[in-house]
């Protein structure tokens, strides 16, 4: 759990070199040895292995008196132990649990996860980490019958260090998942997707020097020329080997090898010019292997450089205005039914995007795994990143904030080194009040603290007025703070039908790029009729053919991202025959089947995509507006 002071100790140091005490981002460019695989499972609804019978934790004292962490050998015939990992089932890691196992598809409550290993060879002075993607929603760890601590968070990763914990064969691990839904959580109790639990991303044990390279920020400074400014973090151990003197950021294919002077804390920063850069685009999603070296320690990652910044009501992608192509998805994989978590999912999910002629991704709501931020940097993805500050939080409670900055500063440390991410957003269509500005403010500050390059954002809500019925109005006091006005609109679904989006107006009382976070109607793939029957497919696209003249009749209009690339699961929808349990606004169903609506969009992307060929040729005759006439 991350405290006050820990968290707030954390943002005192200004600029690139802000560190979180947060995740060590390094660990995930190293070779690591897995714990992936089948886990042993115990099931505990009454966290009978948590609590004695008098409802205190058994780690009440700091010392484990008893429960499953302890994992106790059976190895005494008269002995009673009423639980015992050896005998019970197993699910796969990673993996939610709700979809491995039908008597757990709407389970909420603890499950206890254990399996064995053998210590990794570790050198002399080496450090031993114990690394988690991610598990949701709270994490207690225990090694060999001791608790090493616990994290909550249901989308962040988080790790503990092991080194001397270790045994040399048949270490015990066990993890206490809980996904019990909270008032004051982050999110909190209702949400619009399925409360998947367990230990839901890959789980690793990695190696490291004595010193080592902690983390680093290497990005783009705004304005003329290619200047890269770096920063790195190490790490030595309190009273052993020193820090080295100088570390070094190498680019071979730019002939960069610039040495840093480390500082007392062990921070260095510098900055080079790099000549030849060809920058990051999504057309050109140009990456380069960076080496950064620390003493014995070499961590290297592929990295692509660019700038994203606003001027006026436009967004610029390297100095030249960028119009957002993009589509919401959610982290699941539709044919599995289950958390998205591999590379193969990425692939798939992203892939599906660029079918649909996107540039722009908005992982919706909450941290999606690392892998989906590093196919996008392969492909040519623009992202928009979230944190699950999700509509009712509990906006004046101190842990609740402290929360969701860990969860925002953990987000940011982890994905500020990918190309693709574009923004940062801190929450989502969340009520007006002023404890809710001075949360969101603060998310704001620290997001900027530790990432001064890329921009802020948050889906706002729309408001009218009586006076006047067919306007819709933005002006969210929040929009003061933010690098985009966005917000999410449904006119032609939950306001009024589709013909509804050929009345309203807009007004943006914002002179800053807008970009339209959500917007859509729902279809069960299949179902045809006329298109004033909710739920066919025809009245899905009808909502399409009319929402994109509607959204582009806003001159600070600068992208969209439809909601959503794919039917997702929710507790929220049960309309037999219809739902079943899943969101339908997908523009692909769960079985992959695609919807009219699909087509729609990716038209209107395709002539997007031209008049900016178009524009950018300088054919000197600019591009038509793209004329988006209804196909009646
Ligand atoms: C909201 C919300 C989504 C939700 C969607 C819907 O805008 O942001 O999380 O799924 O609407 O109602 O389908």
């Amino acid at each position: 759990m991350i405290t006050p002071l820990r968290l707030c100790l954390v943002f005192l140091v200004s600029s690139l070199s802000v560190w979180a005490d947060t995740a060590i981002s390094s660990l995930l460019s190293r070779p690591t040895t897995s714990l992936d695989g089948l886990w042993s499972i115990v099931v505990d609804p009454y966290d009978n292995g948590f609590y004695n019978y008098r409802y205190t934790p058994f780690d009440a004292t700091g010392k484990l008196t008893g429960g499953y962490g302890q994992d106790l050998p059976h190895d005494n015939k008269s002995g009673l132990i009423e639980y015992n990992f050896d005998t019970a089932p197993k699910i796969q890691v990673p993996g939610d649990w709700n979809s491995q196992d039908e008597k757990l598809y709407l389970y909420e409550g603890s499950v206890w996860y254990r399996r064995t290993f053998d210590a990794p060879a570790v050198a002399d002075g080496e450090r031993v980490f114990l690394h988690f993607g991610a598990a949701n929603y709270r994490a207690d760890v225990y090694l060999n019958g001791a608790k090493l601590g616990m994290h909550i968070g249901g989308f962040t990763p988080f790790d503990f260090e092991v080194t001397g914990k270790l045994q040399p064969t048949g270490n015990s691990l066990v993890v206490r998942v809980n996904n019990n839904r909270h008032l004051e959580a982050v999110p909190t109790v209702n949400t619009d997707w399925w409360n998947y639990g367990g230990i839901t991303r890959s789980v690793q044990l990695v190696t490291v020097p004595a010193v080592f390279v902690r983390d680093y920020a290497l990005a783009l400074a705004r304005g003329e020329g290619d200047v890269l400014r770096m920063a790195v973090d190490v790490e030595a151990p309190e009273g052993g080997a020193a820090l080295p003197e100088t570390v070094t950021v190498a680019i071979p294919e730019l002939g960069v090898r610039e040495n840093l002077t480390v500082d007392a804390d062990g921070h260095a920063k510098g900055e080079v010019t790099l000549r030849r850069l060809v920058r990051w685009t999504p057309e050109i999603p140009r990456l380069y292997e960076v080496r950064i070296e620390a003493g014995d320690d070499v961590v290297t990652e592929r990295m692509g450089f660019r700038t994203i910044e606003t001027a006026g009501t436009d967004i610029l992608l390297n100095g030249e205005s960028v119009f957002f192509r993009g589509i919401c998805m959610h982290e699941e994989n539709p044919f599995r039914g289950g958390r998205a978590w591999s590379e193969d999912d990425a692939r798939l999910m992203l892939g599906w995007a660029k079918e649909l002629g996107c540039n722009f991704v908005r992982l919706a709501h909450y941290p999606h795994n690392v892998n989906m931020a590093r196919i996008a940097d392969e492909m040519g993805l623009m992202l928009w990143e979230e944190i699950p500050v999700y509509w009712t939080i509990q906006w004046e409670n101190p842990d609740t904030l402290a929360n969701a900055r860990a969860q925002l500063a953990d987000l940011i440390v982890r994905d500020r080194n990918r190309a693709s991410v574009m923004v940062w957003s801190v929450a989502n269509e969340t009520p007006l009040s002023e404890p809710r500005m001075q949360f969101l403010g603060t998310l704001v500050k620290d997001a900027r603290a530790l990432d001064p390059t890329r921009l802020v954002s948050a889906a706002m809500e729309v408001h009218r007025d009586p006076e006047h019925p067919e306007m819709r109005i933005v002006n969210d006091p929040f929009g003061e703070l933010t690098d985009l006005v966005s917000f999410n609109q449904y006119v032609g679904w939950y306001d009024g039908l589709p013909e509804n989006c050929d009345r309203v107006k807009w007004r943006v009382d914002y002179q800053k790029p807008v970009f339209i976070s959500e917007w859509g109607g729902g279809a069960k793939a299949g179902y045809h009729a006329d298109a004033l029957t909710r739920w066919s497919e025809e009245f899905q696209a009808d909502i399409y053919r009319r929402g994109i003249p509607m959204l582009e009749s806003i001159p600070q209009l600068r992208g969209m991202s439809p909601w959503i690339l794919v039917d997702f699961r929710s507790p929220r929808r049960p309309l037999a025959d219809i739902q079943d349990g899943w969101n339908r606004k997908g523009l692909i169903s769960d079985r992959g089947e695609r919807k009219q609506a699909f087509a729609i969009l990716q038209a209107y992307y395709q002539r997007k995509a031209q008049a900016e060929i178009d524009a950018q040729a300088g054919s000197g005759v600019k591009a038509p507006a793209t004329a988006t006439t209804p196909q009646k």
